[in-house]
């Protein structure tokens, strides 16, 4: 069975004493046993140090917003999965579509970023989307299939225990514009299958989460979806009350 996971995306948001402030409400309103079967949430960088420490023992992980694919070097400006998982980090995102759209991300280094990052020991959540031109063309399941397809080439079964979809249409992020349960079901369903004809019966373990404007009145028409295993929560995830009762609903 896949597992539930409730995941925070907080962008580019959540200085260092804010994201303290932030990790320490949702300590405060998220205690173990959780609905979910995890909940990671993921701030910035320099934050990653200030979030874990406010959420030692509480059951809540945390994860880095991207990766390099070398472990170490004359990178300038870049952060190495191995960074991360010495961070505290047990989660990583991967090709979310801000990457992808202002910062070059293509399927192959989201491909390249995930074998870093499982090298690493941390669990990827590979993001996968089409935008509202795709989609008016009929070409979303195309579209997201060859994206899952690139960022898992050369990927064994073995590692599909730490790796997590995240389908996430570009028109839904941040535009308080979510997609019906129905249609990211249909996705999700299609993803779900895609994963089956690669990798057989392990394919169907891997949780697939939904993103796009997640919150808590929308959340439990999603998570009533066969094939949405939970919720990627970017805005919405940076309220600790908003980002509780998202939990509640799984
Ligand atoms: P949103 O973002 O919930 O603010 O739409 C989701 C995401 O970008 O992961």
């Amino acid at each position: 069975m896949p597992r539930k996971l409730l995941l925070g995306n907080w962008k580019m948001y959540k200085a260092p004493s804010e994201a303290r402030a932030l990790a320490l409400a949702l300590a405060e309103k998220l205690r173990q046993p959780f609905a979910p079967d995890a909940i990671a949430v993921f701030p910035p960088f320099v934050s990653i140090a200030a979030v874990r420490e406010a959420l030692a023992s509480t059951g809540i992980e945390v994860g880095g917003q991207t990766l390099h694919w070398e472990g170490e070097g004359a990178f300038t400006g870049e952060i190495s999965g191995g960074f991360l998982a010495d961070a505290g980090c047990r989660y990583v995102l991967i090709g979310h579509s801000e990457r992808r759209q202002y910062f070059g991300e293509t399927d192959e280094t989201v491909n390249r970023r995930l074998k870093a990052a499982l090298a690493a020991r941390l669990t990827a959540v590979v993001c996968v989307g089409e935008r509202l031109t795709e989609r008016d063309a009929g070409e979303t399941e195309q579209l997201v299939e060859r994206q899952l397809r690139g960022a898992l080439a050369n990927i064994d079964a073995q590692d599909l225990g730490r790796i997590v979809v995240a389908y996430e249409p570009v028109w839904a992020i941040g535009t308080g514009r979510v997609a019906t349960p129905e249609q990211a079901q249909a996705v999700h369903k299609h993803l779900r299958t895609l994963l089956g004809a690669l990798y057989g019966r392990g394919g169907a373990d891997v949780s697939i989460v939904y993103g796009g404007s997640v919150k808590a009145d929308n959340a439990k028409g999603l998570m009533a979806q066969p094939d949405i295993d939970g919720a990627l929560v970017g805005g919405a995830s940076l309220d600790a009350a908003g980002f509780a009762a998202i939990a509640g609903a799984f």
